[in-house]
């Protein structure tokens, strides 16, 4: 079918996630048709170095045959198995043992689903039955960080911390609370990460106190916040956190969905601050993107209250289709060998250094005002003055310009639209892809530059 044609079914037919839906209907979809190792390819031929790993989940790059071979063996062997009734599949059962080998401390028990909205869904839902389970009905308030971000389902879509994902949609919920963002660059904290630290824990203390420590189930946060603007809290807070969550006795929920599987250096980025949530909730990653799947892992201790709470054989009723899916898992076993024995994780670790140069050199373009990155996780923020952190006039629609620069330079990274351009680059990205990447953005910041108007704001 002709491109032309693909555009028209596209508009009348498709919905896009996350548009405007009359926007995008003007900027028609660009379609891509393939990929290899880091790059992308559209379908008028051009060839993307891609700079955000699809949307922070192909971590292992594209075109790894190992893991089409393995889905394929498995798609042909047996395409589906429930997890209902008592039945099961070999890999599921192998992935979530090597999940729960790898997770901190005792977070042994792993619930499967198709991405991560429904991860952390499946968490809220956990949460709420374990105390009821425990006979503390009362304990039903939820505390989550402003800029979060926990995907978009319609209970989950209030602990995210972003207007976009609550406005006409009726959230946050009565129980969905949000204490400020560890934010370093925009902080009044931000140049003292003690300070920092001690302010995010006497926000999450007063917040607590003010709802009640007997009516709160959990904190959530990302250990990283992604879709907030990749916000890299000082080391030592995640830590800080979960001593806070155990003095107040509520649970600690890590939303891994984009800091796990070594985007952030380890495969979970609680274990390299050695923390051991009560749940963490991943996705992404996992399958790189190759298949859908998310997981939630829990705490023995949390899975055994559930599990002794239904003497009378009751069921807990929470489950799904494709949970537990054997083709996602059969991918997610390879996945694991490739970051694991197929070096993916050491080569992220050689690179990381050289990212992270790369965004601290770009300190000197006139645009950026600050550079910030855990492991292989990154971002630039644009400001007009960098002294002031003045951010431009959402008038100029400098995301929007950002955007179409880095498509004519054949680079894709995400351009938020407060400014900070967010970067995700594949574990697989070699000493010369990580070069192009900073040579592509260099160009696409420059180009937006020349425009007059922009150039008039900037300090
Ligand atoms: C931290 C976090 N949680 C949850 C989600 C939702 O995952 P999904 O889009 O797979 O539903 C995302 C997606 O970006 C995320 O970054």
């Amino acid at each position: 079918m002709s491109i032309d044609n693909l555009k028209v079914l596209d508009r009348n037919h498709l919905i896009h996630s996350v548009t405007n839906f009359r926007t995008h209907e003007q900027n028609g979809v660009s379609i891509l048709e393939k990929g290899e190792g880091a790059y992308l390819f559209d379908a008028d031929g051009n060839k993307m170095l891609d700079a955000f790993s699809g949307l922070w989940c192909v971590n292992t790059g594209y075109g790894q045959q190992s893991i089409v071979d393995a889905a394929a063996e498995q798609m042909s062997r047996l395409p589906y198995a429930t997890t209902y009734f008592d039945y099961g599949s070999e890999p599921a059962i192998r992935l979530a043992a090597k999940l729960a080998e790898r997770a901190p401390g005792s977070l042994n028990h792993v619930f499967f689903t198709q991405g991560g909205s429904d991860a952390v869904d499946s968490a809220i839902r956990y949460v709420t039955h374990y105390y009821n389970a425990i006979s503390k009905p009362r304990k039903k308030q939820f505390i989550a960080l402003e800029r979060g971000y926990h995907g978009t389902s319609s209970v989950g879509a209030g602990l995210t911390g972003l207007p976009a994902f609550h406005a006409k949609f009726d959230l946050p919920l009565e129980n969905q609370h949000h204490i400020p963002s560890p934010y370093p660059y925009r902080h009044e904290c931000g140049d003292d990460p003690a300070a920092l630290i001690a302010s995010s824990v006497l926000d999450l203390r007063n917040k607590v106190n003010e709802l009640g420590a007997d009516n709160v189930a959990a904190f959530f946060c990302e250990p990283i916040q992604g879709s907030g603007g990749v916000i890299v809290p000082p080391v030592g807070w995640l830590k800080a956190i979960r001593k806070t969550c155990n003095d107040l006795g509520i649970l600690l929920v890590a939303d891994e969905v984009i800091t796990a599987f070594g985007r952030t250096g380890p495969l979970f980025a609680s274990s390299a601050e050695d923390v051991e949530p009560d749940i963490i909730t991943a996705a992404k990653g996992l399958t790189a993107g190759y298949a859908p799947m998310g997981a939630t892992l829990m705490s023995d201790a949390i899975y055994n209250a559930i599990a002794d709470a239904d003497t009378n054989g009751a069921v807990v009723g929470h489950g799904t289709t494709y949970s537990a899916h054997p083709v996602s898992a059969a991918v997610g076993l390879e996945v694991l060998r490739l970051y694991e024995e197929g070096g993916l994780l050491a080569n992220a670790e050689r690179i990381a250094p050289i990212f992270e140069d790369g965004l601290q050199a770009l300190l000197q373009h006139p645009l950026v005002g600050d550079a910030r990155q855990r492991g292989l996780l990154g971002a630039l923020e644009l400001v007009a003055d960098k002294d002031t952190k003045r951010p431009f006039d959402t008038s100029l629609q400098l995301n929007v310009r950002i955007q179409k620069a880095s498509f004519e330079n054949r680079i894709i990274f995400r351009a938020f639209p407060d400014n900070i351009l967010g970067f995700a680059p594949a574990l697989c990205y070699s000493e010369d892809e990580m070069a192009l990447l900073f040579e592509r953005v260099q160009k696409s910041l420059d180009a937006v530059l020349e425009d007059i108007d922009v150039r008039e704001c900037v300090a």
